[in-house]
């Protein structure tokens, strides 16, 4: 784990170094262009667990400069254990976020991962909580919304522009097959709506938004019977997240790089 203060030092000392290299000649300016272009930096919200921690150490493995995010830092003993930046965040406080994006002024994030969510399990609607489903709305669809809006500076300013917003096929209307997961389904549902929204503002600007489902993935939320380990998961987005293009601004898709209907 790194602070970032320390971090931003250690990226303002490598960008120099780079350029003396660079002068010195043993490197070209090509060569850090080639390095950067599979590499980068990206941000994943809810980076101490599950899903979020897997992309967390596959990035890091592959060389990502890693920006997780945890509610409490003090107990991302995992993510901790990684070459990663942690920084604090609960994404339905607004001085939280506020605070978060402050910290990294004058960064840029070429990869922004909208992973942080929550899935209570309401099956009936005389069953629905209002305020349950009311912070299921906050963390799902609010919370990506604010971490977009929050951390444009820093995107615009990145090479990728990418924003992958984890959905799932429990949002998909024509999937809804078998009702149930009152809450869940509706605020992926309208987290899907709003990256086809932000697809077409952003989209001329050279920024790729998708929405991404995991598949059924073994962690907290998926349970022990999931078909699918962390590992598998986010080894499929991943490369799905590599490969994206112009032309997959605004698609819902799987794991597989599949086409998921809306
Ligand atoms: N697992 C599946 O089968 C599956 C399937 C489809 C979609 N998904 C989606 O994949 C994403 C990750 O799921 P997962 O399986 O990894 O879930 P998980 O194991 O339950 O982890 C959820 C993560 O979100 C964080 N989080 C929750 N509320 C937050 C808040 N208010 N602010 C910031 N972070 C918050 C949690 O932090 P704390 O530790 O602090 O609670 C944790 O890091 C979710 O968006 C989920 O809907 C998962």
């Amino acid at each position: 784990m790194k602070f970032t203060s320390l971090r931003s030092i250690a990226v303002q000392f490598a960008a120099a170094m780079s350029l003396s290299l660079a002068f010195a000649g043993t490197a070209t300016a090509d060569d850090h262009a080639e390095a950067a272009k599979d590499t980068g930096t990206v941000l994943i919200t809810g980076a101490n667990r599950g899903i979020g921690l897997e992309f967390a150490r596959q990035y890091a493995a592959a060389g990502w400069t890693v920006i997780g995010t945890a509610r409490k830092p003090d107990q991302a003993t995992e993510l901790a254990a990684l070459d990663v930046e942690i920084v604090q965040l609960d994404v339905t406080d607004q001085s939280s976020i506020d605070a978060m994006s402050e910290s990294l002024e004058g960064r840029s994030i070429d990869v922004l991962v909208n992973n942080a969510g929550i899935f209570p399990r309401v099956g009936q609607i005389e069953k629905v909580d209002i305020d349950d489903y009311t912070q299921t709305l906050l963390v799902n669809t609010l919370g990506p919304v604010r971490i977009t809006q929050a951390l444009l500076p820093q995107l615009r300013a990145g090479d990728s522009k990418k924003i992958v917003n984890i959905t799932s096929q429990l949002a998909s209307i024509e999937l809804n097959t078998g009702g149930n997961f009152y809450g869940y389904r509706e605020s992926k549902a309208a987290l899907n709506m709003f990256t086809k929204t932000l697809a077409l503002e952003l989209g001329p600007e050279g920024f790729i938004c998708i929405t991404l489902h995991p598949g059924w993935v073994r962690t907290d939320m998926g349970g022990a019977n999931a078909t699918l380990s962390p590992e598998e998961s986010v080894t499929g987005m991943r490369k799905v997240i590599d490969n994206m293009t112009a032309d997959d601004n605004g698609v819902y898709r799987g794991f597989h790089g599949d086409i998921v209907p809306w």
